[in-house]
């Protein structure tokens, strides 16, 4: 498979350029995000034999830079019976220069977490003891739901978060365990519990120290819309506190979004050797229409995303490395657009898009993009309530809706997009907030429009950045 990834796929028509998917057949969940050896592996829950989930198994690409990413062979199947419908999420570890996999064997009698381990980082093999964590016999804990695994290290021990349920199925709440060498664990507590619409089943959480405080990532499921938010099938969002490790008492904030978008779960950090939090989330959804099933692949990642806190809120921005896919740009200054306008050199199927709006001399606007003959994606300010929005009504094949987040007030509204094919992210004011969304339009259509909806829109800079290849064969 490694170097015929490419022609795999039956139709490349919406297949990324720059994002992490699979040679063909489906993905969802990002797994085993880990530094190895200096390198950087990324693992994904995969089905390779169509594009449909199916039996899970964890594909595996790996990178230098966490920009440009190789396929490795497949590094776990389902092939014991602990595990006979699928190597569910989990994550990954280096310890004494080995690569360990910590990971949910599903079976129908439970969901237990196994380990697989490797010198070289490309074959693993699964423990003998294998399911080395059991659910916890507690009276507050579902007895079969009972998965994804995050492990991290401190202060010389291991500890892992996994994703759990009360026994009746109505509230999500995370187990916190402990373990000094990977292999035996001793439950320590429920860190957190889902109060009255955060969920009733708690996926893959995730534990990181970002500027000195806790941040917990879960993706919960059962979560009813309210106003702007939640309107996902699923939906993934985090806490802000501080864990004390003695107690595993975890003392934190309120559950907020971490993406705006309609396609964004289950995302993975992990922390790098200079400290910073990076994240990578799977840019589809649940139950939702993926067209690209029809060319034989559905799903793809985000591209990484460092975390830091501000204003009380984890800000998300697409990573530094990110600028070494530039690729030549063209830039505009200081205009005032009084009519739907396309600038020189200013379009594509691909590339980065930063629009810097002057908000005190514009009104209500929007910027289309991938506009053809008879579509495009719009993306609108609406200024009195500092909402913005995507609108993909009207973008192609595929979901049709609009999914909003409301800004705090600011004089320059700063726009970053990166456009690769199929999909949009959007990072709005340096990473207050971030939209994931996935849309399906022609291969012609490559136009993007500057429209002012209610008087001027004034522009100070506008650049479009080519992003050259990501995916190395
Ligand atoms: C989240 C999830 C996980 C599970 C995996 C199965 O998207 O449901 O809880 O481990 O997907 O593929």
């Amino acid at each position: 498979m490694e170097n015929k990834w490419y022609p795999l796929v039956e139709n490349n028509r919406w297949y990324p350029k720059y994002h992490v998917a699979a040679p063909i057949g489906w993905i969802n969940d990002p797994n085993g995000f880990c530094t190895y050896k200096g390198q950087y592996h990324l693992f994904y829950q995969y089905h390779p034999y169509s594009a449909q989930w199916g039996p899970m198994h964890w594909g595996h690409v790996i990178s230098k830079d966490l920009i440009h990413w190789k396929h490795l062979p497949i590094a776990l199947t389902p092939t014991e019976p602990y595990e006979r419908e699928g190597c569910f999420s989990g994550s990954a570890i280096e310890k004494d220069g080995k690569l360990y996999l910590i990971y949910t064997g599903n079976a129908p009698e439970g969901q237990k977490q196994c380990l697989a381990v490797s010198d070289d980082g490309i074959k693993f093999e699964k423990l003998e003891d294998n399911p080395i964590i059991e659910p916890p016999e507690s009276d507050e804990v579902h007895a079969i739901d009972f998965r994804d695994p995050k492990v991290w290290e401190h202060d010389g021990k291991y500890y892992a978060v996994i994703g759990s349920k009360t026994p009746d199925g109505a509230n999500g709440q995370v187990l916190l365990y402990e373990s000094d060498d990977l292999k035996n664990w001793k439950f320590i507590n429920i860190v957190a519990r889902a109060k009255a619409n955060e969920g009733n089943m708690w996926e893959c959480p995730n534990f990181c120290e970002v500027d000195g405080q806790d941040v917990l990532i879960v993706s919960p499921m059962g979560i009813n819309p309210v106003g702007k938010k939640f309107w996902n099938s699923v939906n993934s969002g985090y806490m802000i506190g501080k864990l004390s490790y003695e107690d595993g008492v975890y003392t934190h904030r309120d559950f907020k979004m971490i993406d705006y978008g309609s396609d964004f779960y289950a995302p993975q950090i992990t922390q790098l050797a200079d400290g910073r939090c990076i994240m990578i989330g799977w840019m589809a959804m649940w139950y939702a229409d993926m067209p690209e099933q029809k060319d034989g692949w559905a799903g793809l990642m985000t591209v990484p995303r460092e975390l830091s806190i501000k204003n009380g809120r984890v800000y998300t921005v697409p990573i530094k490395e990110l600028k070494s896919l530039r690729n030549g740009n063209v830039t505009h200054k200081d205009l005032k657009i009084t009519e739907p306008t396309k600038l020189d050199g200013i379009k594509g199927l691909t590339g980065e898009l930063l629009v810097d709006v002057d908000l005190k001399q514009s009104n209500n606007f929007a910027i289309e993009v991938r506009v053809g003959k008879d579509e495009e994606t719009s993306l609108t300010y609406d200024k009195a309530t500092a909402t913005f929005a995507i609108d993909r009504e009207n973008s192609g094949a595929g979901p049709k809706e609009k999914r909003e987040v409301e800004l705090m007030p600011s004089d320059v509204l700063k726009i970053r997009i990166y456009l690769d094919r199929s999909s949009l992210e959007v990072f709005l004011n340096d990473g207050e907030a971030a939209m994931s969304m996935r849309i399906y339009p022609a291969e012609t259509s490559e136009d993007i429009v500057f429209v002012p909806l209610d008087g001027d829109l004034t522009l100070k800079k506008v650049t479009l950045y080519k992003l050259s290849q990501g995916i190395v064969q």
